[in-house]
């Protein structure tokens, strides 16, 4: 049984590739469009799943798509009248615009049915029944309430549901016109960053802030006595495109009646800190009251808003360690997994295994060795093959103790937004400049985003305390005060670390990697971010590694077993390693 999930066309698209309820092959179509903004039918992606599985369109037996566009239109439209009775001009301009986007939908689904023999393949689910899919079918619960919640898709913002075996029973759906992870988005262009992109800068920039205004942002997204987001329209106004901004009333409630002129650099911290400590509380309160409802204890999140790790790292430690679990993408590219997901378990009844957790996501392009070289040769660039797996690890551990920043690429790619070691930079946590080097030379990121480092599932416990949810990234670790060894450059305020725990079983390289580094440094961790430029997503193919490798910073590049050096780091292994085999340019 073949089925292909595809996310919605909206932002975020993904394919994922499920043969007989496992996941064979997945990937988000950015990453292969090397653009963040592709809202496309994700052919780039549905070629590689087929490609993978060796199957061809025809083959497939469900197309899953995790979007209904003419439900969610009609919800988008019915809401929209109430929320700008008294500016009918703009109801009319965003109502062409939405007709527009459901014009849209509309052709891109049918692109898809004429690719077909057999139109009728493909089918349209509920976007959240999506999310809800990924967030509890690859969860190791077996009964959980199951919250999602995102900007909008299909014109809901959320669902309430339970998961029970092979099965999910929604309770109940968040309004578009209710959503937290609008307010959320509103409250990131206030600030200055880019809405539905740079939620995750107000995240951060909440660390360095206090939350002043938490109460002005609970009303502005409750009522007294309901635990459901409803946001008072109050807070906004739209401008003469109908597109909302803060109103005049928010600015009086904040005690900044001349608005954002009267914004600082604190002022806005403050603002991010009091919209995270909002949500948190909102969301947890939520969570709780369901549970009473429903009586579950576990808890399984998905949608975009979850994408939050200091959310999550609030509510584990609210709920328990061991009762949230967030899936590999939480946001729409996940919802290609879900629709699979839901087709297979929800509609075919096919029972969910004891092995359902999802573990390993390295479900994307991967790269033959010859082919590695044939790019190398074709872009004229001077390698060293690293002839063992033994040579490679004494390379790179040379070069990282030498406070080196080392591109990693190798085996297949991993499945949603965080690098989990097969397309990552790494670097000591201990070399000089270390946060500076990353910032200023590849990411040039701000400097209140912190960075993750990766440790051995063997001892993360003796330096942090984490969650099993650390293992994809999808929560945040507390540093053991008694084991204090990580730079404070590394560190979040009151000692948390995005920490990315590494199996054995299923990245056994970088596992290895960090125990020969560990020997002889402080402590076996290393620094772990994504592969990438500022603005691109991560790095896929060995000549997107070759690409980012020349146009910044990074001293050097593992790409599979082929290592490529810039002169400052060559003599370092030249001087270890007399016997490397290098391969220069013709
Ligand atoms: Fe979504």
């Amino acid at each position: 049984m073949l089925i292909l999930g595809l996310s919605s066309f909206k932002n975020d698209t993904a394919a994922a590739l499920m043969r007989d309820g496992a996941i064979e092959a997945a990937i988000e179509n950015d990453k292969l469009q090397r653009s963040l903004s592709s809202r496309c039918v994700p052919d780039a992606a549905i070629q590689f799943c087929l490609e993978k599985g060796s199957v061809s369109w025809n083959d497939l037996d469900v197309i899953a798509v995790a979007s209904k566009p003419a439900r969610g239109w009609t919800r988008r439209a019915l809401s929209r009248p109430r929320l700008s009775p008294l500016e009918p001009v703009a109801t009319t301009y965003q109502e062409g615009k939405e007709l527009g986007r459901f014009a849209w939908e509309l052709t891109a689904l049918r692109s898809l049915r004429q690719r077909l023999i057999n139109p009728d393949k493909v089918v349209t689910l509920e976007h959240h029944d999506c999310h809800a899919a990924s967030a509890f079918f690859l969860s190791p619960f077996d009964k959980a309430l199951i919250l999602t919640l995102d900007g909008e898709g299909d014109g809901t913002a959320g669902m309430l549901a339970t998961g029970e075996g092979n099965k999910i029973r929604s309770l109940k759906t968040i309004s578009f016109a209710n959503s937290v992870g609008w307010i959320y988005s509103r409250i990131t262009d206030l600030i200055g960053f880019i809405p539905s992109k740079d939620e995750h800068k107000t995240q951060w920039l909440s660390l360095e802030g206090e939350p002043v205004y938490k109460d002005v942002f609970l009303r502005m997204m409750r009522h007294a006595g309901d635990p459901l987001p409803r946001v008072n329209f109050r807070y906004f106004r739209r401008d003469v495109t109908g597109a909302f901004e803060t109103s005049q009333y928010f600015y009086d409630q904040i005690n900044l009646p001349g608005g954002k002129a009267e914004f600082t650099p604190e002022i806005k911290r403050n603002l991010a800190a009091s919209l995270q400590a909002a949500v948190t509380e909102l969301i947890a309160d939520l969570i709780s009251a369901y549970q009473k409802k429903t009586g579950m204890q576990q808890i399984s999140l998905g949608g975009g808003v979850f994408h939050n790790t200091l959310l999550v790292a609030s509510l584990e430690r609210k709920f328990g360690v061991g009762n949230i679990f967030v899936p590999p993408a939480p946001g729409n590219a996940g919802c290609a997994l879900g629709a699979a997901a839901w087709i297979w378990h929800q509609q075919m009844d096919k029972p969910r295994t004891a092995q359902a957790e999802v573990r390993s996501v390295y479900w994307g392009p991967g790269y033959a060795r010859m082919e590695v070289k044939e790019v190398l040769d074709n872009a004229k660039a001077r390698y060293a093959v690293q002839n063992t797996g033994e040579k490679k690890l004494d390379s790179a551990v040379t070069l990282l103790r030498a406070g080196k920043i080392v591109g990693w690429f190798h085996g297949a790619t991993e499945f949603g937004p965080r690098a989990l070691g097969h397309r990552s930079l790494l670097a000591s946590p201990w070399a000089a400049y270390v946060v500076e080097n990353l910032n200023d030379f590849v990411k040039h990121r701000e400097s209140f985003r912190p960075f993750a480092v990766s440790v051995r599932e063997e001892d993360c416990e003796r330096y942090f305390t984490g969650s099993p949810l650390c293992r994809l990234m999808n929560s945040l670790a507390a540093v053991r005060p008694d084991a204090d060894v990580l730079p404070r450059a590394l560190q979040l305020p009151g000692g948390l670390v995005r920490l990315h725990v590494v199996e054995k079983e299923t990245d056994p390289l970088l596992w290895e990697l960090l125990r020969r580094f560990g020997e002889n440094e402080p402590a076996p961790i290393l620094v772990n971010t994504s592969f990438n430029l500022p603005g691109e997503p991560p790095v896929i193919r060995p000549k997107d590694a070759v690409r980012t490798f020349f146009c910044s910073g990074i001293d050097a590049v593992f790409v599979d077993n082929f290592l490529l050096t810039k002169s400052g780091s060559a003599h370092i292994l030249n001087q270890r390693v007399p016997t490397a085999e290098v391969h220069a340019p013709a």
